[in-house]
């Protein structure tokens, strides 16, 4: 499983709106709606002031899922903890330019440890930031809200720095938008040059998953 590559429109479930109690089941209902990742949201209470899941957790899921998982670290000293999510058995790693001492370093070791890398950045954080590692990564994960939780309001300003990004990376590396994405605000980003959609709230909040997958492929023109 490899975080496919760029080129096509990709929708990433979030499953920190899911279920937690019945994980296996809410990731195999997006699983059968045709989508090739999930999302999985990992945050320490410290880089961001929530907890969620870990390596144990994960390792469970993908004895049941044969997605690709797309992890996205909200949480200090990304380093120190790459391989336990790699053993556990990620597919991608996001860590954020705000959490790493030497970005290009990790980069180089989640590449040694055989998955994709990405970088991310908050909603406050410049382009020039990123500039540099940007070209070295596999996907960049722009921030549409402030990390921590599910359901917030998408931030248009934010969104504005994936136009940029593009230019500086070109067509083949992934970029991925997370924060307020549904079936109004996926066709802006998608405008902007985004091709990975991160959505939580509005695929778990309805109770038809798939349905809720398919309104949002429908609204930037993808046929379900
Ligand atoms: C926020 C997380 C997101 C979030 C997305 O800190 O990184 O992945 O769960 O959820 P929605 O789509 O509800 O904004
Ligand atoms: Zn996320």
């Amino acid at each position: 499983m490899r975080l496919p590559k760029a080129g096509t429109i990709e929708i990433a479930p979030s499953i920190l709106d899911a279920d937690f109690a019945r994980l296996a089941d809410e990731i195999a209902a997006v699983e059968l709606a045709g989508v090739n990742m999930v999302h999985l949201d990992v945050m320490d209470g410290h880089f961001v002031p929530n907890i969620t899941i870990g390596p144990p957790v994960i390792a469970k899921l993908r004895k049941v899922s044969r997605l690709v998982f797309d992890s996205h670290l909200m949480i200090s000293e990304p380093a120190r903890y790459a391989e336990h999510f790699v053993q556990a058995g990620v597919n991608h790693i996001t860590f954020h330019i705000e959490a790493a001492d030497e970005p290009k370093k990790l980069i180089d070791k989640l590449h040694k440890l055989g998955v994709t890398a990405g970088i991310c950045l908050n909603p406050g954080t410049p382009v020039e930031q990123i500039q540099t590692i940007a070209p070295l990564c596999d996907m960049v994960l722009v921030m549409t809200v402030q990390p921590g939780f599910g359901g917030q309001k998408f931030m248009p300003e934010a969104a504005k720095k994936i136009a940029r990004i593009r230019k500086i990376v070109g067509p083949g590396i992934r970029i991925e938008v997370d924060g307020g994405i549904d079936s109004q605000t996926a066709p802006i980003v998608v405008s902007y040059g985004a091709d990975t959609l991160v959505v939580g709230h509005a695929i778990f909040s309805k109770p038809d998953r798939a349905a809720a997958i398919n309104t949002i492929r429908e609204a930037y023109g993808q046929r379900g």
